[in-house]
């Protein structure tokens, strides 16, 4: 089975960027293709601050950080991915976005075996898959924020995709990159989404209907049930316009009102208010 050597990744944000550097800190030779000059340089400043965190905490040599980011290339043109081996798609949560991208990429990447991945948390990956000449090399290859700390890849295969397909994912993320996976169906949410969501959602719920602060609440799950951290804060790092897309996309596919995104929730993305990386969501991070 041929390991992955040269990655692909679309979308250089907080998922695209972790991708990224965890495929470089593995040995790949990766290239991240974003949108615009402007947020490359985002991306990059980003993913060097991160290795360089990992400097100081002593998970990195200053010499295997050089050679990271030796191996980690930007692109704003899609075309440069031509000869990779794997593309992790990692844009905003959209169907139309991703549904377009992958059929480009099907154009672009040349490798007749390359495995084309999506990072999708709820989109599903047969209408990703549909959009390509070769969907049984299509599937979902689903991280968790922060990437470099949290272990764990969903692997998810369309009813289309082959078990060749997934079994080189399940290399490259295991003896490649060091991640444990898990595998679901193609079913909005797959494994962990589908219980985490409504339990996001019921946090907001409860906040937005008074009976709690937020402080009290996420205090009330990191000192009753030992999370690392509480549901609003958690919500604040997923980013809240990408919580609401998730919830939008299962809602839309399971028509149940516990996957509904409350209104409280609706209001802050409409007031540009998306958590960390905006500066502002349930808390303040400016
Ligand atoms: N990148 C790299 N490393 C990071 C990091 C980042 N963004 N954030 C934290 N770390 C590292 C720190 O450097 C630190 O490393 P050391 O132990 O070597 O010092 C370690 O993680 C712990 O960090 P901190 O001490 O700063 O803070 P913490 O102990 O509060 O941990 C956390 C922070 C890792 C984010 C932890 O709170 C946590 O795991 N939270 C839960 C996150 C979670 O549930 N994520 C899943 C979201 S759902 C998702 O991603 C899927 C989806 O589709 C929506």
């Amino acid at each position: 089975m041929t390991k992955i050597e040269r990655l692909g990744v679309v979308g250089g944000g907080q998922m695209g960027g972790g991708i990224a550097e965890v495929g470089a800190r593995a040995g790949l030779d990766v290239i991240v293709c974003e949108v615009s000059d402007e947020a490359a340089r985002a991306g990059r400043t980003r993913l060097w601050k991160s290795l360089n965190r990992a400097v100081q905490n002593g998970k990195l040599t200053e010499a295997e950080r050089d050679a990271a980011q030796a191996r980690l290339h930007f692109t704003t043109t899609l075309a440069d991915l031509d000869d990779r081996n794997m593309v992790i798609e990692a844009i905003a949560e959209d169907e139309e976005l991703k549904t377009k991208l992958f059929a480009e990429l099907d154009k672009v990447v040349s490798d007749p075996d390359a495995i084309l991945a999506s990072n999708t948390s709820s989109i599903p990956i047969a209408k990703l898959a549909g959009a390509t000449s070769r969907p049984q090399q299509v599937l979902g290859v689903h991280f968790f924020n922060p990437v470099p700390v949290l272990k764990l890849v969903e692997l998810v295969p369309s009813l289309l995709t082959s078990e060749e397909t997934v079994e080189r994912a399940a290399v490259f993320a295991t003896e490649q990159l060091g991640k444990e996976t898990i595998r679901a169906v193609d079913r909005s949410g797959f494994i962990v989404n589908a219980l985490l969501v409504p339990y996001l959602l019921s946090a907001i719920r409860m906040v937005e209907g008074g009976f709690a602060s937020a402080e009290d609440v996420d205090k009330g799950m990191v000192l009753g049930c030992a999370h690392p951290m509480g549901p609003l804060r958690l919500s604040d790092l997923v980013g809240l316009d990408t919580l609401k897309a998730i919830a939008d996309s299962m809602y839309e596919e399971y028509g149940d009102p516990n996957y509904a995104a409350p209104p409280l929730l609706r209001r802050m993305v409409d007031a540009g208010l998306k958590g960390k990386k905006s500066g502002k969501g349930f808390y303040d991070y400016s």
